[in-house]
C-alpha cells in the first residue's frame, strides 16, 4: 500500500494547477468539495487552501478495491490523491482557475471522513452567523473566510517588513496590566497571589509605548491585541489588533509619512492599486463644517451646505430660530433627487431623527422653479444661497437638517450624506478614499456628567499656541493629533505626545483629575516625564478595520479568525462562561447571585 503522507508528500495545492502542469504526476491532499458518480466514473472536486480541481476516479486507473474507497467518498471527506494533470476531456470551466485540466487518480487514500455538514462550505451560505460562529471551524473552509485571512497575513507581513526597514524595533508589551485611559471600560482579570487586586487587560499599550521612548528606543513597532468592554457594532470587537507605533523627535508629518508609505506597499502589493501620497490632510473643524462628522467619506462630494446666514430672516420658524438663535441650517443637494418620491423622502427623515435631527425639510427643483411644501418660505436670500453657495440645479433635492444646537445638525446632515450616496450609487466598491484628519480639539464636554473628557487621551500634546488656554479656555484648544480615515472609518490614531511633565499635570487639572488620582493612576508616567523624556508621538492603526476595508468586507468579524458576537461571547468555545465555587475561591472572590 502507498503510504501517503509519510512517504508520498502532497506535491502541489489544488488550486494551483494550470495547463502548464498536464503531464505532471501530482499528489493532492485536501477535503471533497462536491462528489459526482456518473455511472462507474467519481468525478470529485478536490479542495484546500489554494483553491479546488476536479479529480477524476475511474475505473481503466483503480482497481475495484480503491474504486469501492472512492464509492465512499462525501463531502468535506479528507482525501489523498495520486494521478495525472490532463486537460480536461470535457469543456473547460471558465469559472474555476484550474478549469483547464483535471487530474486522472492514479491511487488515493480515504484519510479521515465527516459529519454532515452544519451548512454548506460555499462562497454565500444561508446559514446564520450564529450557526456559522458556532461552527467557526467550519466556516473558516469558505474561500471568502480563507482569502480574508491570508490577506491579513500578509498585510501584517508588509507592515513588519516597512517598520523593520524604517529601523523600528519590535517590542512586546503587557497583557496583565494596569487600566489605560482610552475611553473604553476595562477587562479585569483577578489577581490569586494579590487577593483583592486586580489586572487590567491594556486598552491599548499607549503608556508603555511612551515609556519605551523615554528609555531611547526612538522607534518602537508592535502588531499587538487590545481589549475594551465597549458596545460593540460592525467595526468594533472587545478584543481587537492594533499596529501600534511610537517615535522619538519627530513632527506629525514625519508619522504620517511613515504611515503613508506603509499604506502605499499594502494597496500596491494585496490590491494592486495606487495610492497618491502624501494622503490629503483635512482639519477636524473643515471636516466637520464641510462633512459633519470627523471621519468624512471623501470618495464623493455632496459636502453639506451652510445656509444659516440666508436663513436669519426666513418665515419659516424651522429655520430662523435656529438661524438666528446660534444654530444651524445645513444640509446636501442630491443631483438628480427631484425624481426622490415622498417615500424616498420620509424614509430619509425617519433615517435623520436617529441621529436626533427634529425633522427633514425639502425642495425640489425643476424647469427653474422650486416645489413641495417648504418652497412658499424660499426667499430670494435663500434662493440665491441654495443656487450660487450650495450649487443646487434643476432636477436636484435639496434636504436640509436646522437645529439651534449645531453639533446635533451636523452629525444628522453628516450621517445622511453617506447615506445617501450609499443609496444613489456614489461610490463604487474599488475606490478608497484616504485623509488625514488633524487638529482635534483637546477635550469634549461629556453630556451627562458636564465634565471635560479627553477627546483622544490625556497624553496628547495641545499645540504649543494653545497650551495658555488649557485652563481658561480649554473647549477651544487645538492638539497636535491626527486620525486616519479611509472611506469614511477611522483606521488609525495618534499623536504627538506630552512630553513635560508640568504641562501633562495641567491637562490632568483640567480633566478634574486630582493629583494624587493622577499619581496612583499615572504615577510611573509622571516620573519616566520627569526622567529626560525625548519629544515624541505616534500613532495606531486599527488592523482589523483596514484589512476588512481590503478585502472589501462590512464587519471586522470577516477578517477575525474567532470573533466575539456582539453580546461579547464566543460561540464555539462558550466563553466567557461560569467558573467553580474553588477557583473563585481562590481568588478571593463571592458572586451576588
Ligand atoms: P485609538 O483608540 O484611536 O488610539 O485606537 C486606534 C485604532 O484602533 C481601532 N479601534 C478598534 N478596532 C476594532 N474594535 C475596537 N473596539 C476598536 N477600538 C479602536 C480604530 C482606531 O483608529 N493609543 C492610541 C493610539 C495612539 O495615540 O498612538 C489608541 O489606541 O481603527
Ligand atoms: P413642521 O412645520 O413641523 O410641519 O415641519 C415642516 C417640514 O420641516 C417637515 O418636512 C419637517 O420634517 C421639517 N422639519 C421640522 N423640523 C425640522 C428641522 N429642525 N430641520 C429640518 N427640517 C425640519
Amino acid at each position: 500500500m502507498t503510504r501517503f503522507i509519510e512517504e508520498l508528500k502532497k506535491s502541489h495545492g489544488a488550486g494551483e494547477l494550470r495547463a502548464v502542469h498536464v503531464g505532471t504526476q501530482v499528489v493532492l491532499m485536501g477535503w471533497v468539495d462536491t462528489v459526482r458518480d456518473l455511472g462507474g466514473t467519481l468525478f470529485i472536486d478536490l479542495r484546500d487552501r489554494s483553491g479546488k480541481c476536479q479529480v477524476v476516479l475511474g475505473k481503466e486507473q483503480l482497481s475495484s478495491d480503491q474504486l469501492e474507497v472512492a464509492k465512499s467518498f462525501r463531502q468535506e471527506y479528507v482525501v489523498a490523491i495520486q494521478g495525472n494533470v490532463i486537460k480536461r476531456t470535457g469543456k473547460a470551466n471558465p469559472n474555476l482557475a484550474t478549469g483547464e485540466i483535471e487530474v486522472l487518480a492514479t491511487d488515493l487514500k480515504l484519510l479521515n471522513r465527516s459529519k454532515p455538514m452544519p451548512f454548506q462550505i460555499a462562497d454565500e451560505v444561508d446559514a446564520g452567523e450564529d450557526t456559522r460562529l458556532k461552527y467557526r471551524f467550519l466556516d473558516l473552509r469558505r474561500a471568502p473566510l480563507q482569502r480574508a485571512l491570508l490577506m491579513r497575513s500578509k498585510a501584517a507581513l508588509i507592515a513588519r517588513e516597512h517598520f523593520a526597514a524604517e529601523q523600528f524595533v519590535e517590542v512586546e508589551t503587557p497583557i496583565l496590566t494596569k487600566s489605560t485611559p482610552e475611553g473604553a471600560r476595562d477587562y479585569l482579570v483577578p489577581s490569586r497571589i494579590n487577593k483583592g487586586k486586580f489586572f487590567a487587560l491594556p486598552q491599548s499599550p499607549q503608556l508603555f509605548k511612551q515609556l519605551l521612548q523615554v528609555a531611547g528606543f526612538e522607534r518602537y513597532v508592535q502588531i499587538c491585541k487590545c481589549f475594551r468592554d465597549e458596545d460593540l457594532r460592525a467595526d468594533r470587537q472587545p478584543e481587537f489588533t492594533q499596529i501600534d507605533l511610537e517615535m522619538s523627535f519627530i513632527a506629525p508629518e514625519d508619522i504620517m509619512a511613515i504611515c503613508d508609505n506603509m499604506l502605499k506597499k499594502m494597496f500596491k502589493q494585496i490590491l494592486d492599486v495606487d495610492i497618491q501620497t502624501p494622503i490629503s490632510q483635512i482639519t477636524y473643524d473643515e471636516a466637520m463644517r464641510r462633512f459633519g462628522v470627523d471621519n468624512p467619506d471623501v470618495r464623493f462630494g455632496m459636502e453639506l451646505f451652510d445656509v444659516t446666514d440666508a436663513c436669519r430672516e426666513s418665515a419659516f420658524k424651522v429655520f430662523s430660530d435656529p438661524a438666528t438663535g446660534g444654530g444651524l441650517v445645513t444640509g446636501i443637494v442630491v443631483e438628480g433627487g427631484a425624481s426622490f418620491s415622498r417615500k424616498d423622502v420620509d424614509a430619509l427623515t425617519d433615517f435623520v431623527k436617529t441621529y436626533g435631527a427634529k425633522g427633514l425639510a425639502w425642495v425640489k427643483r425643476a424647469d427653474g422653479a422650486f416645489s413641495g411644501p417648504v418652497a412658499k418660505f424660499i426667499d430670494d436670500t435663500l434662493e440665491s444661497a441654495l443656487l450660487n453657495n450650495a450649487g443646487m440645479k434643476d432636477g436636484d433635492i435639496a434636504l436640509f437638517v436646522a437645529d439651534v444646537d449645531k453639533s446635533t445638525a451636523r452629525t444628522a446632515a453628516g450621517r445622511l450624506r453617506t447615506h445617501v450616496a450609499k443609496k444613489q450609487g456614489l461610490v463604487s466598491a474599488d475606490q478608497y478614499g484616504f485623509t488625514w484628519v488633524t487638529e482635534f480639539p483637546m477635550f469634549e464636554k461629556d453630556e451627562e456628567t458636564g465634565r471635560l473628557a479627553a477627546m483622544h487621551h490625556p497624553f496628547t500634546s495641545p499645540r504649543p499656541e494653545d497650551v495658555d488656554k488649557l485652563l481658561s479656555d480649554p473647549l477651544n484648544v487645538k492638539t497636535r493629533a491626527y486620525d486616519i480615515v479611509l472611506n469614511g472609518q477611522e483606521i488609525g490614531g495618534g499623536s504627538i505626545r506630552i512630553h513635560n511633565q508640568e504641562v501633562q499635570a495641567v491637562v490632568f487639572q483640567a480633566l478634574g483629575i486630582s493629583d494624587e488620582e493622577a499619581r496612583e493612576k499615572f504615577g510611573f508616567l509622571l516620573d519616566a516625564l520627569s526622567f529626560g523624556a525625548p519629544p515624541h508621538g505616534g500613532l495606531a492603526f486599527g488592523f482589523d478595520r483596514l484589512v476588512s476595508i481590503m478585502a472589501g468586507l462590512d464587519s471586522i468579524r470577516d477578517v477575525i479568525a474567532f470573533p466575539k458576537t456582539t453580546r461579547a461571547g464566543c460561540l464555539m468555545t462558550d466563553a466567557p462562561s461560569t467558573v467553580d465555587d474553588a477557583q473563585l475561591a481562590e481568588l478571593g472572590i463571592r458572586l451576588h447571585s
